[in-house]
C-alpha cells in the first residue's frame, strides 16, 4: 500500500486555522519526542527557551543561549515532517533591530526552524518589524513574559489590573498589525485573553489564559509529570512519568543486582 504523503504545516495554515479549529501546540527539546509530537498530530512545536529550566538545570530561562537554542532546535526539526517547528530566541539575542534578524536567520538556515518566537510588545516593536520585513515568521509572547519575569515581579497573573489589562491588550493589537502569525497569552486572566482573541487577526495561544484563545500549549515535561518540582494551577498531568521513571530505574537497579538481568534470552 502506498504510504500517504505527509503535508508540511505552514504560517499560513496556522493563521487560518482561527475560527476553524483550535491549534494544539506543545514544547519538545530532542529528536525522539520531536517524532512523537509530530505523529500525533502536534500542529506546533515550540522549542521553547523553557529548555532551560526543564533540561539545562537553570533557575530560569535567561542564562539559555542562541548556542543551546541552535542544538536543540536542530534536534527538534530532524524529527518534524507536519507540525510548524517555532524556536525561542533567548534572552539578549534580539536586543536591537540588526541582532534580531541576524539569529533569528540562524534559526531559519541553519537549525530549519519555521519560525521564531520573542516576547514583548511595544518594547520590541523595532525587533519586530524588522524580523517581519526581513520575511521571517514570528509569533508573540504577551502576558507573563518569562525572560523579564523579575521586572514583571516574579511567576505571577499579569494583567489582573485594569491598566496592565489594557497594556496587554493594545501590546496584542499591536503585534498583530505589525505582523506576528500568533500570538502566546501566557498567565493572565481568562476574560482578558477572550477580548485580546477577540480584537487579533491572527490566532491567540493560550498558557494560564483560560479556554477561550484559538490554541493552547504547555510544557511538556511538566503536562508528562516529569517536571514535579513546582506546578503551576494551569498545568494539567497527562501522565506521571517521573514516578513511572523512578519504578523502571529501580527495577532495574534491583535485576542487576540480583543477577536477573540479563536472561538467557537476552544474551548472544
Ligand atoms: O519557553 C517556553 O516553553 C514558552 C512557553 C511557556 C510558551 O515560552
Amino acid at each position: 500500500m502506498p504510504k500517504s504523503k505527509v503535508i508540511k504545516l505552514t504560517v499560513k495554515d496556522i493563521r487560518d486555522i482561527k475560527k476553524r479549529a483550535r491549534l494544539t501546540v506543545l514544547t519538545a527539546y530532542d529528536f525522539l519526542t520531536a517524532c512523537i509530537l509530530d505523529t500525533e498530530s502536534i500542529d506546533i512545536i515550540l522549542v521553547g527557551d523553557s529548555l532551560g529550566m526543564v533540561a539545562l538545570g537553570y533557575e530560569s530561562t535567561v542564562p539559555v543561549l542562541m548556542r543551546d537554542m541552535l542544538h536543540h532546535t536542530k534536534a527538534v526539526t530532524r524529527g518534524v515532517k507536519r507540525a510548524l517547528v517555532v524556536a525561542d530566541m533567548p534572552f539578549g539575542s534580539y536586543d536591537t533591530p540588526q541582532r534580531a534578524v541576524r539569529n533569528a536567520r540562524r534559526f531559519l538556515q541553519e537549525a530549519r526552524a519555521d519560525a521564531v518566537k520573542v516576547e514583548g510588545g511595544t518594547r520590541i516593536r523595532s525587533e519586530v518589524e524588522a524580523l517581519v520585513k526581513a520575511g521571517i515568521p514570528v509569533m508573540g509572547h504577551l502576558g507573563l513574559t518569562p525572560q523579564t519575569a523579575g521586572e514583571l515581579g516574579g511567576y505571577k497573573v499579569q494583567g489582573s489590573t485594569r491598566k496592565k489589562a489594557e497594556e496587554i491588550h493594545k501590546d496584542a493589537v499591536l503585534l498583530d498589525k505589525l505582523g506576528v502569525f500568533a500570538i502566546v497569552l501566557e498567565c493572565v486572566p481568562a476574560k482578558l485573553a477572550a477580548r485580546v482573541t477577540a480584537s487579533v487577526k491572527c490566532p491567540t495561544i493560550g498558557i494560564g489564559a483560560g479556554n477561550r484563545t484559538d490554541g493552547q500549549v504547555l510544557v511538556l515535561p511538566d503536562m508528562l509529570g516529569l517536571q514535579t518540582r513546582f506546578r503551576p494551577k494551569f498545568v494539567r498531568r497527562y501522565a506521571s512519568l517521573d514516578s513511572n521513571i523512578r519504578r523502571a530505574v529501580r527495577n532495574y537497579a534491583s535485576d542487576v543486582a540480583a543477577g536477573k538481568f540479563p536472561s538467557k534470552e537476552e544474551s548472544y
